[in-house]
């Protein structure tokens, strides 16, 4: 049997139409297939490789790492340089609050961790979300996601979730004394890139100031560069209680965090103790990989350079069919009239070789994300093809 056929038959499918690339080898902004064709990678897979596949750095470090140890203790116990190395360089980047990292395998787990964390501190109950959002796909994370077509089967789901509509000041009032944490993406991301004003991000925080809430903002999507900043909330002069983290965090290998203030996250060792646990968080190969990551952007400039790089990108994209671009840094949502379109034109991207990708609740709009690295010819080479293949694609 083939590969094909058994990824088809062996592994459990997530969709009737996966996109199938048989995958040989990725290197820089280029993905290849077992059929020797390449693609240009457009999504980073997605929002992780903002480092580009295989950055040189990155793999250094774990090629390093992995002549030294891998796994040896679940998270908390034992001391791993790669580890204090991390929370250490993640320190001097963030703002004084943020001092202390716990860390975890993914995204939905930092957001379960930081969701439990905000009760635990707090002594309340209540969780405060947005419409629209997306923070993973366990019980806890699909809970205080915000689209109900992903959530419906799966009910019951957490109680005492609460959503207001993203961006609007006026719901706001919907925090209150009894809320343990609100959980806001700084931009969000599956929503198709919903940029928020920095006056309602303001008001959130002081809203959550306010009332004793604690604001979970969750960077998964947008961190490490892609909006143009390390973290998008550098855009609105706020800092968060509760920060997390993972995707593009260590430059394509499995990772998450949650990160807050040394005070807060003490109340996860006592009363009870272990208050969240881990075996592989943590991972020591995965940590010098976020290490390698964090040097790679800085000698590569990426966040400096992501914003100039997503104004060419714009600029180029021409069609009269697309109806908005919504871009900050470099991500993009592309929206047109119809999601059937936006079928068409991804389709076509793919066999002219050039990977976009859909949001998961924005079927108008197809995402572009990316890596950092792409070079303004590959930009120009990933415009041409995206602009012919809308022309190929409308009727
Ligand atoms: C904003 C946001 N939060 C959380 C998650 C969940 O992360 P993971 O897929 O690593 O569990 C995602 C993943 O797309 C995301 O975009």
């Amino acid at each position: 049997m083939s590969l094909r056929d058994d990824f088809f038959q062996l592994q459990a499918q997530t969709t009737p139409f996966p996109i199938g690339i048989e995958v040989s080898h990725a290197e820089g902004c280029y993905i290849y297939d077992t059929d020797g064709k390449s693609y240009l990678d457009m999504v980073s897979g997605i929002a992780v490789t903002n480092v580009g596949h295989r950055h040189p750095t990155v793999v250094k470090a774990i090629k390093d790492q992995v002549d030294r140890y891998l796994h040896v203790m679940p998270y908390g116990e034992f001391i791993q340089g790669p580890q204090v190395e991390l929370a250490r360089k993640l320190k001097s980047l963030l703002p004084d609050s943020l001092n202390t990292s716990y860390f975890v395998n993914s995204g939905a787990e930092a957001i379960e961790a930081a969701m439990k964390l905000a009760k635990r501190y707090t002594g309340r109950r209540k969780l405060v979300s947005c419409l629209k959002s997306y923070h993973g796909s366990t019980h806890g994370a699909l809970s205080i996601s915000g689209n109900e077509k992903k959530k419906y089967a799966f009910r019951p789901l957490l109680p005492e979730v609460y959503f207001m509509r993203y961006g609007e000041i006026d719901d706001l009032s919907m925090i209150d004394e009894h809320t343990a944490g609100v959980i806001v993406e700084s931009v969000q991301g599956d929503a198709g890139v919903r940029i928020p004003s920095k006056a309602y991000m303001q008001a959130l925080r002081a809203r959550c100031t306010e009332v004793g809430a604690l604001l979970i903002l969750d960077e998964i999507q947008t961190g490490f560069g892609r909006t143009g900043k390390l973290f998008a909330f550098e855009y609105y002069g706020i800092v968060p209680d509760i920060l997390t983290i993972a995707k593009s965090m260590a430059g394509g290998m499995a990772m998450g965090a949650f990160i807050s203030d040394r005070e807060i996250m003490a109340c996860l060792k006592e009363d009870p103790i272990l208050g969240h646990i881990t075996t592989f968080g943590g991972h020591p190969v995965c940590c010098a990989a976020a290490v390698g990551n964090i040097k790679a952007l800085e000698e590569g400039r990426l966040v400096e350079t992501a914003e100039e790089k997503g104004v060419l990108l714009e600029y180029l994209l021409k069609h009269p069919s697309i109806v908005e671009v919504r871009r900050i840094g470099m991500m993009f949502a592309v929206e047109f009239e119809s999601a059937d379109l936006v079928y068409k034109i991804v389709d076509k991207c793919l066999e002219k070789g050039v990977i976009t990708f859909y949001f998961l609740s924005c079927p108008e709009s197809f995402r572009l994300a990316p890596p950092l690295t792409i070079t303004e010819e590959e930009i120009r080479i990933a415009a041409k093809a995206i602009n012919e293949a809308i022309e190929e694609s409308v009727d």
